[in-house]
């Protein structure tokens, strides 16, 4: 991780391997915000959508599907990114009503909090991703004049290299208390890329900071390879997730926070499920079976 010279390309542009799931979980929001009954609203997410010739054919709207909520991927699957937006928007809420003023989104893809979030005016909001997925990002946005709601700042860099310097260098007070995000990322991320993320997220966290990520428990996803959801997206969009996702071993990073001090919790999606009334529940060969969000907060010495 350490030397100065990043290491990885950044070939691949938003419309191609793991970029393109930032847009499927856009299209997944605005499918989202259109419903009767949503979790989460992002007026934004469909302009992403429209916006990249790659995913020209998706729908928006769940109406333009001919087989509805009974599609694998934008009935279910799109239900659960709906839920896991709404989820966590309540979480950075709390976390910046607690005084965090700092909001760090790690592989922020097309997250548009800093502009749909009724954030303190002045939180500051880190978005981190891959220079080509925030040069999509800054396009469109720009095409549409959005104003974000508090000060936003891109910071493009690979989380597989060393990036800390990249956001303490653009302002990130690693003594003032912060909220952090991974949503839909470790699970991407080399195994040692993701100890090194926790290790550097303790670094730079003061206490009363908050961390929430997504982690699979799962030992083999390949077990799930005939699971709906996979199927599905492979078939209707062409995203194989099996492909994409690192098949190395995971660390336990919910461990490794509570060893350096931070209270953790985990939880299924299911029960956010319960408690919102609507949103995924568990199936036969479930892909989401293994999913946990983790909320880990860090506490005083
Ligand atoms: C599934 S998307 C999730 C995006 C966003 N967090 C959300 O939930 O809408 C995964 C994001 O992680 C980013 N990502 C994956 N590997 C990365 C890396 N090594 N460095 C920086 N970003 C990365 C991708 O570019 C993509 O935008």
């Amino acid at each position: 991780m350490a030397g100065t010279t990043p290491r990885h390309t950044d070939a691949e542009g938003v419309d191609g391997g793991v970029g393109l799931t930032a847009l499927l979980v856009a299209a997944s929001r605005a499918v989202e915000t259109h419903r009767h009954d949503s979790l989460a609203q992002d007026p934004y997410a469909e302009h992403f959508v429209r916006a990249a010739p790659a995913c020209a054919h998706w729908p928006v709207r769940i109406e333009e599907v001919p087989d509805g909520d009974d599609n694998p991927l934008w009935g279910r699957f799109a239900r659960y990114f709906g839920l896991r937006t709404r989820v966590l928007d309540d979480f950075v809420l709390q976390s910046a009503g607690a005084g965090a003023r700092q909001v760090v989104l790690l592989g922020a893809g097309l997250d548009t909090r800093a502009f749909r979030l009724d954030l303190p005016s002045d939180c500051v909001v880190y978005e981190i991703d891959r220079a080509s997925v925030l040069a999509f990002k800054e396009q469109v946005l720009t095409g549409l004049s959005a104003a974000p709601e508090v000060k936003r700042v891109p910071v493009p860099v690979d989380l597989r290299e060393d990036w800390a310097d990249a956001l303490t260098a653009v302002g990130f007070d690693p003594a003032a208390p912060s909220v952090w995000l991974a949503e839909g990322l470790l699970f991407y991320l080399p195994g040692p890329a993701e100890t090194h993320l926790v290790d550097t997220v303790d670094r730079l966290t003061a206490a009363g900071s908050a961390l929430a990520f997504e982690a699979k428990l799962e030992k083999d996803f390949l077990a799930y390879r005939d699971s709906p959801i996979y199927t599905a997206t492979h078939r209707l969009i062409g995203i194989d997730l099996l492909h994409l996702f690192d098949k190395g071993p995971r660390p336990d990073s919910a461990g490794a926070l509570t060893a350096k001090g931070w209270s953790t919790s985990m939880h299924t999606p299911f029960e956010f499920t319960r408690e919102h009334g609507r949103g995924p529940l568990p199936e036969p060969n479930d892909a989401l079976e293994g999913n946990r969000w983790v909320f880990a907060r860090k506490l005083a010495p």
